[in-house]
């Protein structure tokens, strides 16, 4: 928990780097294990915080689960609920993924209001109302959500926003409910389109995810599958920037491009020249960049999680940037931190104005969350002299191997852990 990233920055970045399975992927597809008896494999899981407590609460439950290279089997034989899940539930948002695979194996659920980044208050209501359509009943009670289902049946359910996980919940439960079920305003991210393939190897009959209208015909009785994850676009995102931040030259492998294009877009832009290959793409070298006005939106547009990673990169870009952040109401906590490092940023309710600076200055900053540590990471690398970044378990819960990959680009990364820190 109180391990540093120190980085003497002012490297460019250099070299290939492989991109791990997703996250976002990996934790649904986990999750969605839960909902037959039979045994699954998912492949390309990536050692992280998140999946190893996605992991832990399924053992929790029950299940049993072993991780080998980066192939997680799962075997949900019997679920029953431990009162092992709250303290991993607490701390990540995720869990919640966990709701409707529960009301299908047990018909009962209940878990604590979930945890995760400090980004907003990230309300759980969409999934709520969408397992209610399907036949769910819910009681919260001090900090918990109490579900219960006697019956789960199709239905059709209309989300005010394309919420990705309210999305995932309700496609998981459908798929395992009798009759069908029509999604309307869905989230059209790639995970979904991923999770709706594994429901689809597993017996259900998902139509239409990667649009705004998912159909799901159940199939009570799922078996299992095996599946890979796919890459994560994240992960590959932000290596492109911290690339393009150095001014370095970079090949990024295992990246489906499609997955990116709002994101290559906007470095082209700029003026960050990019080669697509298969299942690759090459960055840089850039000279000078230009400015941007980015809007983070629900795929297929701008994505939130790259936000904070283009603010480190558009620091130091000559003249004045604008992001406007629409998907999570406090998303600029790190700004504070980038501005320690020198960064001219004004924020006005969801806007906020970069006008670029010659250069950063190192300091001791702090990770506020997962893609702010990745943001004061990206700061750090294009800054000379050493940054110091506290609280980087938020990066362990999303980047694997972050040092490792860096270092062998040629940064300099070390990790301190708090007894070496004592020394
Ligand atoms: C997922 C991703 C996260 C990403 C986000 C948006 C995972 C594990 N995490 O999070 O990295 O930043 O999508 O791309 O896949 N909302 C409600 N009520 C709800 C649910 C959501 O109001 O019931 C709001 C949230 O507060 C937020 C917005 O909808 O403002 C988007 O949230 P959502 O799409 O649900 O994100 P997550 O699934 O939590």
């Amino acid at each position: 928990m109180e391990d540093k990233y120190l980085i003497k920055g002012g490297t460019r970045l250099n070299g290939s780097v492989c991109i791990s399975g997703s996250k976002n992927a990996s934790l649904p597809l986990l999750a969605a294990s839960l909902l037959t008896a039979d045994k699954c494999v998912i492949k390309g899981v990536p050692h992280l915080l998140d999946t190893s407590n996605m992991m832990k609460m399924l053992s929790g439950l029950g299940a049993q689960v072993s991780f080998q290279g980066s192939q997680v089997a799962i075997h949900a034989r019997d679920i029953r609920e431990t009162g092992q899940l709250y303290q991993y539930a607490r701390k990540m948002r995720a869990s919640c993924l966990l709701l409707g695979p529960l009301l299908v194996r047990t018909g009962e659920a209940c878990l604590p209001l979930p945890g995760g980044c400090a980004i907003g208050s990230r309300p759980v209501d969409l999934h709520l109302k969408g397992l209610a359509a399907l036949g769910a009943e819910f009681v919260a009670d001090k900090g918990h959500i109490r579900a219960t289902a006697r019956k789960l049946t199709g239905s059709e359910v209309s989300l005010s926003y394309p919420s990705v996980g309210a999305t995932e919940n309700i496609m998981m439960t459908a798929a395992a409910a009798q009759g069908c079920t029509t999604i309307i305003n869905a989230a059209a991210e790639p995970e979904i389109v991923d999770l709706a393939n594994f429901l689809n190897k597993m017996g259900a009959r998902v139509s239409g995810a990667g649009t705004q209208i998912i159909q799901v015909e159940g199939n009570p009785d799922l078996h299992g599958a095996v599946h890979t994850a796919i890459p994560d676009r994240i992960e590959a995102g932000t290596y492109l920037i911290a690339a393009a931040a150095t001014g370095g030259h970079v090949r990024i492998k295992n990246v489906i491009p499609d997955h990116l294009r709002s994101v290559l877009d906007k470095l082209q832009e700029a003026g960050v020249p990019i080669k697509e290959g298969t299942g690759e793409l090459t960055v840089g070298p850039s000279k000078e960049l230009r400015p941007l006005q980015i809007t983070t939106e629900p795929y297929p547009g701008f994505p939130t999680d790259l936000q904070p990673q283009f603010a480190a990169l558009l620091a130091t870009v000559p003249g004045a940037s604008t992001i406007t952040e629409t998907v999570f109401e406090n998303r600029f906590l790190y700004l504070d931190f980038l501005r320690r490092m020198g960064a001219q940023i004004h924020v006005n309710g969801p806007l906020a104005v970069i006008k670029g600076v010659e250069r950063l200055s190192p300091a001791q900053v702090e990770a506020t969350d997962l893609r702010a540590g990745a943001a004061l990471v990206i700061a750090a690398l294009k800054t000379p002299g050493e940054t110091e970044i506290g609280e980087i378990y938020h990066l362990d819960r999303g980047y694997e191997d972050m040092e490792g990959k860096l270092s062998s680009l040629g940064a300099c990364v070390r990790r301190v852990t708090k007894q070496a820190a004592n020394l």
